[in-house]
């Protein structure tokens, strides 16, 4: 007789979908997701393991840019399927005895969720079996103020995550917000920005006719204006 495979469905949080609510243990005491955080923008992410070598990069550089992320209304919230005391021990552990590329004496102060019972990892879809059944893959949810999903990265667990990346995706989500533009394609601080498209075709003409100073047009529906790095920083960053 053929064997039935029960297959479980988990549904994937999407960008634009409002990040699914949980309460959980952490390092820094319970949190409740994501109300305690409103008004500001999160990285919730997720690691496969405490005490694993690719992970302990990753926390250590977190940790190390926690502030410049602090610095652009940004928290930082972590979680493995591991429990809390594994989680105190590995974080003592790094403080303690490890120092990578120069950071050394490295304390984590943002919280680390316990979840043994991979409610919020599954929640989330960070488990995901093609890669791992037992072990979260390394996912980063960049959440907005309103406590909107804005971006979502999955990497597999052998890939550690390029934090330059992580603060460009910041950066970039919250000048799109506060400008009403787009950003291109490698898009930094003080590059061009896209413009919203020409509502008609008036504006298209205009654009194309050069009567918009501010603006540069490759052709009718792509068109940048200039935003310095000292404009977008005064914007997105605290004083
Ligand atoms: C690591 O963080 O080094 C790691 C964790 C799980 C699987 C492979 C690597």
């Amino acid at each position: 007789m053929e064997e039935k495979q029960e297959q479980q469905v988990v549904a994937m949080p999407r960008i634009g979908d409002k990040a699914p609510e949980f309460k959980a243990e952490t390092t820094q005491g319970e949190i409740n997701f994501p109300s305690d955080y409103s008004g500001s923008w999160v990285i919730l992410f997720s690691h496969p393991a405490d005490f694993t070598p690719v992970c302990t990069s990753e926390f250590i550089t977190f940790a190390h840019m926690e502030e410049q992320f602090a610095q652009a209304n940004c928290k930082l919230v972590g979680l493995s399927v591991d429990g809390l005391y594994s989680h105190i021990a590995w974080l003592r552990t790094i403080k303690e005895k490890i120092e990578y590329k120069g950071m050394k004496d490295v304390e984590v102060k943002f919280p680390l969720i316990e979840d043994i019972t991979m409610d919020v990892a599954k929640k989330y879809g960070m488990i995901q079996p093609g890669e791992s059944s037992t072990k979260a893959v390394r996912a980063v949810f960049f959440i907005d103020p309103n406590g909107i999903i804005r971006t979502i990265i999955y990497y597999p667990l052998s890939l550690g995550r390029n934090f330059d990346e992580l603060y460009r995706v910041l950066i970039a989500l919250q000048t799109a917000d506060k400008f009403s533009v787009a950003t291109p394609a490698d898009w930094r601080p003080g590059d061009d920005v896209i413009v919203p498209p020409a509502g008609s075709c008036g504006v298209a003409k205009d654009r194309m006719e050069g009567k918009d100073k501010d603006v540069t047009c490759y052709d009718w529906f792509f068109c940048t204006k200039k935003i310095s790095k000292d404009e977008v920083l005064k914007a997105v960053l605290k004083k």
